[in-house]
């Protein structure tokens, strides 16, 4: 899709995109009041890479720039909360020996570290932006990157300074395994973690995050990484609960954690939890599918009143996706979400587990990060799975 000139573009240049069939506002004062705020026949007005007008299309402003989007659909730009770009390598013959069988342990990860520590600057910097690039061209325009398959000081400071060159949405993933070195010693891995590690890496840093898992870091040891990271002055959150219905959302919930993340094996007491605050279930079914393992219980958790996110894990072992609109689908056929849930929760939610306000919806001031799909309902997303639908992408109101 071009956009038409017709003024020079550069600062206080405005954008209108007009002629959007069905726009997906997330702002429920907007169109039909429902939590998307679906607007027909709609425009919207960019200024300075943000929203300055939505409304009737027939009522929109001049601008100086303008995209028809000749009575397609617009959604806010997908926000994905949870990646693990930084890698080297890939884990091909370990994803067909589990469609064979195995079981996903997460004992592979130990296979991505010796490959992200054996690789230059250059060759992870080229990796997450290839990643990121495909993720824009499916709809991503907020993506959150964690560190983790680096797991000594030198090479998760490296991680998280590449993340922080394509995000500011960057995650310390130190305590993710034991590294082999520290294979017979964990509690001094855990030392190392929240004392030198923590401090080489807080200012690439936003937030803190611990495997809690059988196999990875205990609860004891979770809240210990986490504790220093708050004194470090970065936010938690957790992968939780992901193989075992251990002590991870409850830890979650209990250091206010943004966001629990994974969620596969809840007890009634979790679902209760995260129900009554204001941490974020953040689901990951791309995990459950490349693992062929159960998906969450995202219709309990919903009816319970928690708040959701989807996300795509994107990393080499457990799910090797980048496509927000694939997650959206398997939420959609997999976990009996609408699909309005869905799409709710894989922009506004994944807002949500960032606490982030500018991003994830449509409304005057938000971010103006737009997908516009080649088709006229949002509702295809989840009806045309595997279809390329993201026609075109506007990204801090600029057309990418
Ligand atoms: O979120 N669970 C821990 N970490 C990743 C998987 C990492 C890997 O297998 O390389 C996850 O699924
Ligand atoms: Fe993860």
């Amino acid at each position: 899709m071009r956009a038409h000139d017709a003024a020079a573009s550069g600062p206080g240049t405005s954008l209108l995109v007009t002629n959007i069939g069905e726009l997906v506002t997330n702002d429920p004062r907007l169109g039909d009041h429902s939590p998307l705020g679906v607007l027909t026949d709609a425009a919207l007005v960019a200024v300075d890479g943000r929203v300055a007008w939505v409304g009737r299309a027939a009522e929109a402003p001049a601008a100086d720039q303008r995209i028809d989007a000749a009575g397609r659909a617009a959604i806010p730009g997908f926000v994905d909360s949870h990646t693990h770009l930084v890698f080297a390598g890939d884990r091909a013959a370990e994803f067909a020996a589990r469609m064979a069988g195995e079981p996903y342990t997460g004992g592979g990860i130990r296979t991505t570290v010796a490959a992200t520590r054996a690789a230059s600057d250059d060759v992870l910097r080229a990796s997450v932006g290839r990643l990121r690039r495909e993720a824009l061209r499916q709809g991503t325009t907020t993506i959150e990157i964690k560190s983790g398959y680096g797991l000594n000081v030198a090479d998760e400071q490296r991680c998280l300074r590449l993340a922080a060159e394509a995000t500011a949405e960057t995650t310390f993933l130190g305590a993710h395994v034991v590294p082999a070195e520290y294979a017979d010693r964990p509690d001094d891995y855990v030392a190392l973690v929240g004392g030198p590690m923590m401090a080489a890496v807080a200012a690439y840093a936003k937030w803190v995050d611990v495997f809690c898992e059988r196999g990875a870091f205990d609860v004891e040891q979770s809240r210990a990484v986490l504790t220093a990271g708050v004194r470090a002055g970065l936010l938690p959150r957790v992968h939780a609960n992901q193989l075992t219905a251990g002590g991870g959302v409850r830890l979650a919930v209990e250091v206010g954690a943004a966001s629990a993340d994974h969620c596969t094996h809840l007890s009634g007491a979790d679902i209760d939890a995260l129900a009554g605050s204001s941490t974020v279930a953040t689901l990951l079914p791309g995990a459950e599918f490349s693992t062929r393992s159960p998906y969450p219980p995202a219709r309990r958790l919903l009816d319970a009143g928690a708040t959701v996110a989807l996300a795509s894990d994107c990393n080499p072992g457990s799910s090797f996706t980048s496509s927000m609109p694939f997650c959206v689908a398997l939420a959609v056929r997999e976990m009996r979400m609408t699909p309005a849930e869905a799409l709710w929760a894989a922009t506004a939610g994944g807002a949500r587990a960032l606490r982030r306000d500018d991003v994830g919806h449509l409304g005057v001031g938000a971010r103006a990060d737009v997908a516009l799909l080649d088709a006229p309902s949002y509702l295809h997303l989840a009806y045309r799975p595997g279809v390329p639908l993201i026609e075109s992408v506007v990204h801090d109101g600029v057309l990418s």
